[in-house]
Parts: C-alpha cells; structure tokens; sequence
C-alpha cells in the first residue's frame, strides 16, 4: 500500500519542517500537538518559511497555498486514524515516546507504518511500545528540514521490507535522498558529527584557537557550511547535550562525554539560537 496519507507528531523544529515538506510534495498531512496554542506557533513558523521561500523567489506563492491546503493541523490524536504513515517527532524522551506510541497503536489503522524521528534513541526499543514492530522504522531528518536533503532510513531486525521500501518510496517522493542504516545509536551521521560538535568546544575550551578562528577553519579549510561552534548553536545546546548522554550511555566510549563547558553553559540556559544565546548572540541579525 503505497503512503498517500501522512500523519506527524510534534511541530516544534523538526515535526513543523516535516509536515512542511510532506504537505509541500502534495501528501494530505495532519500535524498534531499536545495543545491548541503550541500548534498554532508550530503552524506559524511554517507559514513564516515558506512566506520567506516565496520572498527569496525560491517558492512559488500557487506552492505556498497548495501546502497550506494539504495542511491540517490538530490536537486531537484520533484526527491519525486514518494516515498511512505517521511520523513522531516529539521530545527525546523515552517514557514520553512509549506512552505517544501505546496510545497511537491503539487508534492509527492496522497496516500504517510508525516512524520515529529520533536522533539517537533505540528505534527496536521504540517498536517494542507498539503491537507493529514490523512496520516501525526510524526516518531521522536534518534541519532545518526544508533545506537539508538528506534521510537516514533505520531498520531493524524486525523490520518488513515492504514497509521499509513505502518508506523509501515517500522520502524520495518528498524531495529527500535516503541512506539506508542499522539501528545503532546515533546511527550515522550523529555517530560521526556529534564527536566533531564536542572536540570542537574541547578545542576553544583549550583555548587553542578563537570561536571565530575555530568556525573560519572548518569552513574555509573544509568547504563546510557552518563552522561547528555555529552548528552547535543551530542545533542547540540542550539537545547536544541530551544525544552526546545517549551516545555515551550506549558506547561508554568517553569521545562522546559532554565537554564541561557545554554542560555548563546548558545549565546557564545558553542554549544556541532558540534561547537566544550560545557560543553567538542571536539577538542580532546576523548572530555576533
Ligand atoms: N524556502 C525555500 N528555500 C529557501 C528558504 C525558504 N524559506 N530559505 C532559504 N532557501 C534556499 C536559499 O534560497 C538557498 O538556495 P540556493 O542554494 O539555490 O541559492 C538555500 O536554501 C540556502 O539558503 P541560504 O542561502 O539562505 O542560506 P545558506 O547558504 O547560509 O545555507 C543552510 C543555510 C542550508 C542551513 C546551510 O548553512 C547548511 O547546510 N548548514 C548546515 C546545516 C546542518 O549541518 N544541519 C544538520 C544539523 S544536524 C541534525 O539536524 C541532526 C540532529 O539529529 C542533531
């Protein structure tokens, strides 16, 4: 059964940039969050994106309506019943994704897929919360997820190679390119970026180099986008902290110990561009 109807939970950073694009490629999509005004802010930065696609003439305005049309936003779970696929993308937590999942199994259609947009969590200890371990999979995202192409599709031993390739199949529809991963922390793109995040703060924490110095070096001496200390802050502090505690609960390899100086700096609320300070002020535009 190939996906037609999409379903995402969360529409904070990650769960609005997903419905975003599935609502974009022409999917009937159906956003939910826990309250009516924590939907309306999610629903809000997708509208104020695509206004800013439209006004850099890389979104056709007929395109933003046509989005805004397949768009439905709720706080009812039940509103799911009938998508294909739904995608949780709510907060790293694992008691809060079990008890998201036992109350989706109980509601969504039997045969529709589960997909988790975790960034490092277990995806087999997930499709163990659900009576469809089969049709469960881990499809993780980038962000800003409009721009990023890039899927890491997760399988697990239990995985059905159907529901993996309607997977497959609706990602490349959305514009994405996928790699095809195991289910192991991080899995690979965390399990290789997170370490370079935090050598990066241990390096200006050594007071080897700059901020800037650090950020110019990647960038320029490695055609990276983002230096990583911008990156860190893109990403946010908070959740580096909470996968760098996730990786190393998993490997016990000390590579992957937060660095004191980003436990610190999350403990003083600096947690990068959504509070509004990190490694850069992001009061101004553009950050300092
Ligand atoms: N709608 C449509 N297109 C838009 C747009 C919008 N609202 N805003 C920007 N664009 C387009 C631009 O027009 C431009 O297109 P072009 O290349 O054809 O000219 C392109 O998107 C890039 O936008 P900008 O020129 O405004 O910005 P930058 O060139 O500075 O690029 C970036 C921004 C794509 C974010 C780039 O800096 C980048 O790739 N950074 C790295 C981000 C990254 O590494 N993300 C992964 C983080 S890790 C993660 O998410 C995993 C998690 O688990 C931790």
């Amino acid at each position: 059964m190939a996906i037609q109807k999409v379903g995402v939970v969360g529409c904070g950073l990650m769960g609005s940039g997903i419905a975003q694009v599935s609502a974009q490629a022409g999917f009937p999509t159906t956003v939910c969050e826990v309250s009516p005004a924590v939907l309306e802010k999610g629903l809000g930065s997708i509208k104020k994106f695509l206004q800013g696609g439209v006004e850099k003439g890389k979104v056709a305005p007929y395109l933003m309506d046509k989005t805004l049309a397949n768009l439905k936003g709720t706080a009812r779970l039940e509103d799911l019943a009938d998508c294909d696929i739904v995608v949780e993308a709510i907060v790293e937590n694992l008691d809060a994704k079990r008890d998201l999942l036992g109350k989706l199994d109980a509601i969504v259609k039997p045969g529709a897929t589960f997909a988790s947009n975790t960034s490092s969590l277990s995806i087999t200890e997930m499709a163990a919360f659900t009576k469809r371990p089969d049709r469960f999979i881990g499809l993780h995202f980038f962000n800003p997820v409009p721009l990023m192409k890039l899927v890491e599709v997760v399988r697990t031993v239990k995985t059905d190679a159907t529901a993996l390739q309607e997977a497959n199949a609706w990602c490349l529809a959305i514009g994405k390119t996928v790699v095809s991963c195991g289910d192991s922390t991080g899995f690979v793109v965390n399990r290789l970026l997170v370490p370079y995040m935090i050598d990066a703060i241990r390096v200006f924490e050594e007071g080897l180099a700059s901020r800037d110095d650090i950020d110019n070096a990647m960038k320029l001496g490695c055609g990276y986008p983002m230096g990583p200390l911008f990156l860190t802050d893109y990403v946010g502090l908070d959740t580096t902290a909470s996968i760098c505690q996730i990786m190393f609960d998993s490997f016990k390899e000390d590579r992957f110990k937060a660095p004191p100086l980003l436990t610190k700096m999350v403990a003083e609320g600096k947690f990068g561009r959504k509070s509004g300070k990190g490694f850069y002020d992001w009061s101004t535009n553009p950050p300092s």
